[in-house]
């Protein structure tokens, strides 16, 4: 087959980790595996618009960040092209144009990179499709998974299924340190619809890129521990998962949360991510908790931004909570109400 020009356009949307990557090694491998759940809400949505060229020597692009050139993002996508160019060879007979928009606040302080990168690589997955029809669906989603992680590492979990494991874990079938696989076994109800409220605390830029952060964690004194315990906290929450034990899974999650944090602290050099109010957010929620006995915890990423995770039957009482007590301590009062999703989609 040949294609001399067209479009796709893909949605991908961010996800949220439960145990947390953080910690690399070369080519974007994980030093332990992690699991995520997926949005529903915050995502990116990406149009390729691709065009057979004469010169084949150099990749040729155009970007456009809602609507309007960008040329700050341009390294980053020459940079996973050149990346990805010896797993899809296509790349350099195209010149493209990447059209990308997120769902979400663009300084919201919600990291863009999982859900973008995973957008562009459904897009060169389809195009590739289109150039080879007979490839099956089992491999369009992993190799998109496997392109996505070169780009991000975290954006592999992006790309299909509501949890989703990447890093080998041997009581996982399947899972493998190269893409994402969702969560193989049967999942209990009490997952069903949980909910994510995104607190936008800090909506500044990011003061540690997660290129550093995970640079850290060589020549940590923690590291070797915290890889181990990564593990360890994975199979607690396969169990957890069965089971449905939710006093487990905040145990876990919330661990996941601190420790990822604890990880900067005792970095050298070492950064605290934290801001006041996300300490105010965390005593809150752990008042309202022992004060209820309802099931909701927290968990954070590489900043301030608080994420509440609650299951869908204690939406009413969680929300009203955080209306009543959380929202004063978010910038602008904004916060962003998601839950878990499915994957990308072609649109
Ligand atoms: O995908 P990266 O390299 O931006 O790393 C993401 C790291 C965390 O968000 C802190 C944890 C995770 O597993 O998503």
């Amino acid at each position: 087959h040949t294609i001399e020009g067209g479009s796709f356009q893909w949605s991908a949307p961010s996800n949220i980790a439960l145990v947390k990557y953080w910690g690399k090694k070369d080519n974007q491998i994980p030093a332990n595996p992690s699991v995520s759940f997926t949005l529903n809400n915050c995502k990116t949505i990406t149009k390729l618009a691709f065009a057979k060229k004469e010169n084949q020597d150099t990749f040729s692009f155009d970007l456009l960040f809602e609507g309007k050139p960008k040329e700050d993002f341009k390294p980053k996508i020459q940079k996973f092209l050149e990346r990805i160019e010896i797993y899809l060879p296509l790349l350099k007979s195209y010149h493209f144009t990447i059209d990308t928009q997120n769902t979400f606040p663009h300084s919201s302080g919600i990291a863009s990179s999982a859900s973008g990168m995973a957008a562009l690589a459904m897009n060169f997955m389809s195009l590739e499709k289109a150039l080879n029809p007979e490839m099956t669906e089992e491999y369009f989603y992993q190799k998109a998974s496997f392109l996505a992680r070169l780009g991000s590492g975290s954006a592999c979990r992006s790309v299909k299924g509501s949890v989703v494991v990447w890093g080998n874990q041997d009581n996982i079938k399947g899972s493998s340190d190269l893409y994402g696989v969702e969560f193989p076994n049967a999942i209990h109800e009490n997952f069903n619809n949980f909910q994510d409220t995104i607190l936008l605390v800090d909506k500044g830029e990011k003061q540690v890129s997660s290129t550093v952060g995970h640079d850290l964690m060589h020549n940590h004194p923690y590291a070797e521990k915290r890889f181990t315990q990564a593990h360890e906290n994975l199979d607690k929450l396969i169990a957890i998962f069965k089971s449905g034990d939710l006093e487990e899974f905040i145990k876990v999650v919330e661990s996941e949360a601190l420790t990822l944090h604890a990880m900067m602290m005792t970095s050298m050099p070492y950064y605290i991510l934290m801001k006041p109010n996300t300490l105010q957010i965390i005593n809150a929620i752990w008042k309202f908790r022992n004060d209820t006995q309802i099931p909701v915890c927290f968990t954070l990423d590489a900043g301030a931004n608080v994420h509440v995770l609650y299951p869908e039957n204690v939406s009413a009482a969680v929300l009203q909570f955080i209306k009543d007590e959380l929202v004063g301590f978010c910038q602008n009062g904004q916060y962003i109400c998601d839950e878990i999703g499915r994957g990308s989609n072609k649109l």
